[in-house]
């Protein structure tokens, strides 16, 4: 079973690794980017709906440990500890160790590698509206940061996934509180909506392993890395 692409990383919930680590894959033949498997696959699919293959340039996607620690130290260096508290998070606090998280830029010839250019207009602004139907949502809105603990970042998507993307969006949520709303949905009494026509029923399983029970055929198993399981399951 796959560590599933709900994870809540963040400064309360580090992420603590086990096993060899997710499995990458290079979002371009050439390209240095890399991201976890199912996340680079829909990546590649939203910019293609987008035409943003020449325009967007995607800047920073997994980080190993030790990375994330030298770009840490490097902007409390040049920035400060005040930046880099907004806009860095601590090594193992990172979701971009867990190649869930991507980094979107303007394709310009100065890329700014902490905060790329993303303007809420043309496909920025497209990219940013497709996302969800691709499994994508903005991590760091503007008006969350009390939530999230960081400040608004229009270039940070994350991959959670379909159908959660689209119910976060629908609802307004971050992960945070997405997986707060999901814990009161017990197994006897799971989510329920529908998105494209399709029944989805999603409940949260507490507790160290996951439900043992399951028709692995119907339901898909992540880990919230916060004390849970979050269990989908979409009508085929
Ligand atoms: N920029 C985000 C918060 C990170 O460093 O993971
Ligand atoms: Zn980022």
């Amino acid at each position: 079973m796959s560590i599933g692409s709900l994870l809540l990383v963040n400064a309360a919930h580090p992420y603590r690794l086990q096993g060899p680590g997710p499995a990458l894959t290079a979002l371009e033949p050439e390209s240095s980017v890399l991201l976890c498997q199912p996340a680079a696959r829909a990546l590649a699919r939203l910019l293609d709906a987008v035409g943003g293959r020449q325009a967007l340039v995607p800047v920073s996607g997994w980080r190993s440990h030790r990375e994330q620690s030298l770009l840490y130290a490097q902007s409390v260096e040049e920035n400060g500890p005040a930046f880099t508290a907004q806009y860095v998070a601590k090594p193992g606090c990172s979701e971009h160790e867990t190649g869930l998280a991507i980094d979107m830029g303007l394709r310009l010839p100065e890329i700014d590698f902490i905060r790329p250019s993303f303007p809420d207009e043309g496909v920025c602004r497209a990219f940013r509206r497709q996302g969800a139907r691709f499994g994508f949502i903005l991590r760091y809105p503007q008006g969350k940061e009390a939530v999230t603990g960081i400040a608004w970042e229009p270039w940070h998507f994350r991959y959670v996934g379909t159908p959660h993307a689209q119910i976060m969006e629908e609802r307004g949520l971050v992960l945070e509180e997405y997986i707060d709303f999901l814990r009161s949905f017990a197994r006897q009494a799971p989510f329920q909506c529908r998105q494209q026509g399709r029944l989805v029923s999603i409940f949260h399983w507490p507790g160290s392993q996951p439900p043992e029970d399951l028709d692995l055929q119907a339901w898909e198993i992540a880990s919230t890395n916060a004390g849970g399981w979050i269990c989908t399951r979409v009508e085929p």
